[in-house]
């Protein structure tokens, strides 16, 4: 008997971790799609990966960009969310309260509006799987706006697996994971940063695209998994 080839996209798939669950999926035998909203970045990303996966530019904040690529793309069977923006970080006491609308208008709303415009073609045996962050569930001085902004992602995955059923929905939180969402920090800092955390972190290192990869590749292909956070963090949500 001849298996269906499952047919995955990965919203944000062009860099960083949907670039390594792209590299992943491939791996596993599905047919992938990768988008971003940068060609250039797109194109090079597809290269990396050997040309292997389909690709398509576009804004996941803009819901008639959203809805035609949806529409064009047809049946497929599992969702990964990846596109976020990077507002929100500092401290509350000069946190930029605007900065937790604009993070909800970069990742919160992008992410669910890619689900419903999926919702037609979206296989209900096949997975959707949202990025959110691990600074949602732990309390680290300096983290409450991107916190605000995470959070509204693990608060609606259980309802959305129960309201969607059979569709399993999921989501992975993520620790520090060196990626270039990370690229507005300058080399040093960024070093310094990343350095910080891996000593706080009981594996002892910060996190790669590969190991989120790992994690979001067990969600969608695991049967029996809905309604779930999965955090994959180093124990850092333990230890910070
Ligand atoms: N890296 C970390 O430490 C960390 C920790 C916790 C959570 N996360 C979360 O993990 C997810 C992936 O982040 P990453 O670290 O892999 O970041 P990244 O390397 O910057 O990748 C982000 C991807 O999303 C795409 N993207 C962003 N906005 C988009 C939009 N409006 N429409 C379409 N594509 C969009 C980017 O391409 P274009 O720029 O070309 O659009 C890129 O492909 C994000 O949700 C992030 O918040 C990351």
């Amino acid at each position: 008997m001849t298996e269906t080839i499952q047919h995955a996209v990965i919203i944000g798939g062009s860099s960083g971790i949907g670039l390594a669950t792209a590299r992943k999926l491939l791996g596993l035998g599905m047919k992938v799609t990768i988008t971003g909203r940068n060609q250039d970045k797109l194109n090079s990303a597809w290269k990396s990966i050997g040309g292997a996966a389909e690709k398509a530019a576009f804004d996941a904040s803009k819901p008639d960009e959203v809805g035609s690529f949806f529409e064009r793309l047809g049946p497929f069977d599992h969702l990964v969310l990846a596109a976020s923006g990077g507002k929100g970080l500092g401290p509350f006491h000069t946190l930029d309260l605007t900065d937790i609308g604009s993070g909800v208008d970069e990742k919160v709303r992008p992410q669910l509006s890619c689900l419903q415009a999926a919702l037609p073609t979206l296989n209900k045996g096949g997975s959707v799987t949202f990025i959110s962050a691990v600074s949602a569930q732990l309390a680290m001085p300096g983290v409450a706006g991107i916190a605000a902004i995470n959070g509204m992602l693990l608060t609606v995955v259980p309802i959305l697996a129960v309201e969607l059923k059979p569709l399993r929905v999921n989501v992975v939180a993520p620790g520090v994971i060196d990626t270039p969402w990370w690229d507005f920090l300058a080399e040093e800092q960024r070093r310094a940063i990343f350095a910080d955390y891996a000593g706080k972190t009981p594996v002892g290192r910060i996190g790669r695209a590969e190991d989120v990869a790992d994690a979001i590749a067990f969600l969608v292909s695991n049967g029996f998994m809905t309604g779930q956070v999965l955090t994959c963090d180093g124990g850092l949500r333990f230890a910070a």
